[in-house]
């Protein structure tokens, strides 16, 4: 049973069943801890007579107990390593209003946020999506258009691991126009720009302990020599730099070629492969970190 239980790849539950003498023994419950981190949803024993003839914590869960654990692992979300763990991740690039018909935007399609999402997703965390664009998703979803949307709702969700994936703009119009604005023959038309805040920033110097900040950043020359700079100016803990100038890689691509820097400027290069097996990577190597 246990080689089959090693090779199987969904969801396994395990209620065990003994003398309470062996449920408190310190080796069993180490064993049962490393089962636990790795995925394996345990369902404790209760408290009564035992087989042994005597009272203690040791009798197999109520059948139902154990039954509606597996309706909820069937109906609800995966298992995995993540279980737990609360991550948040921005995707797409935000819009910025000119007037009700025209916004100032960028090349982000937010496919790397989806895949980091979903990724996280299957390996069992708790993931909320803050994304510029409409998705249905198995895990929460909340729509942020602008710099400013984004921003505020970040400061409402509780997280591990944030992945700032979204392209962010940096600046936003002065004064939205609230009616369309006309052109006026041979006329040009002048926008006035003002700073966004820079989230990762703000993440960054408020961050909890605990907390972990990834960063992204799309560089169109001397990639390493900026995405060093980046990182040192956001204070974030990671940094995942791509280099945009390619057009085999990168924005509306589905592939991707990416360097992961740390504080210490270790840099880990993640060779040209799907965003999905690039979001894998990622997300493996900031939880093996
Ligand atoms: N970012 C952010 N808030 C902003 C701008 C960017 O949180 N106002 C985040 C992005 O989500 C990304 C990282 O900062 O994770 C780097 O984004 P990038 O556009 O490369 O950096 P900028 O700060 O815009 O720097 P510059 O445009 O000067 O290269």
């Amino acid at each position: 049973m246990t080689s089959t239980a090693m090779a199987f790849k969904n969801p396994i539950i395990i209620a065990p069943a003994m003398n309470d003498g062996m449920w408190e023994n310190k080796i069993l419950q180490d064993n049962l801890m490393r089962l636990k981190n790795a995925g394996y949803i345990i369902i404790e024993p209760e408290e009564g007579f035992l087989a042994c003839g005597t009272n203690g914590k040791g009798r197999l869960a109520d059948l139902n107990k154990i039954y509606d654990k597996a309706v909820e692992i069937l109906d609800a979300k995966p298992v995995g390593i993540l279980s737990g763990k609360k991550i948040l991740v921005t995707a797409g690039g935000t819009k910025e209003k000119i007037d009700p018909v025209r916004y100032i935007t960028n090349n982000s399609s937010g496919k790397m946020g989806l895949a980091i999402a979903d990724y996280a997703y299957s390996k069992g965390a708790e993931v909320t999506l803050v994304s510029t664009f409409e998705v249905e998703k198995p895990y929460k979803v909340l729509t942020a258009k602008s710099a400013k949307e984004m921003f505020e709702t970040l400061k409402t969700v509780d997280f591990d691991t944030v992945f700032m994936t979204a392209a962010v703009g940096d600046f936003k119009v002065k004064n939205i126009s609230s009616q369309k604005i006309k052109k006026t023959d041979g006329n040009g038309l002048n926008i006035e720009l003002e700073q966004n805040p820079d989230i990762l920033k703000y993440l960054s110097d408020n961050k909890k302990e605990e907390q972990t900040i990834v960063g992204f950043c799309a560089e169109s020359e001397n990639l390493l020599e900026n995405a060093k700079e980046k990182i040192v100016k956001k204070g974030c803990d990671y940094l995942v730099a791509n280099d945009i100038s390619r057009k085999d890689i990168g924005f509306d691509s589905d592939e991707n070629e990416v360097y992961i820097l740390d504080k210490e400027l270790n840099i880990t290069k993640f060779d040209k492969d799907k965003k999905v097996n690039i979001a894998k990577k990622i997300v493996d190597f900031i939880w093996q970190n």
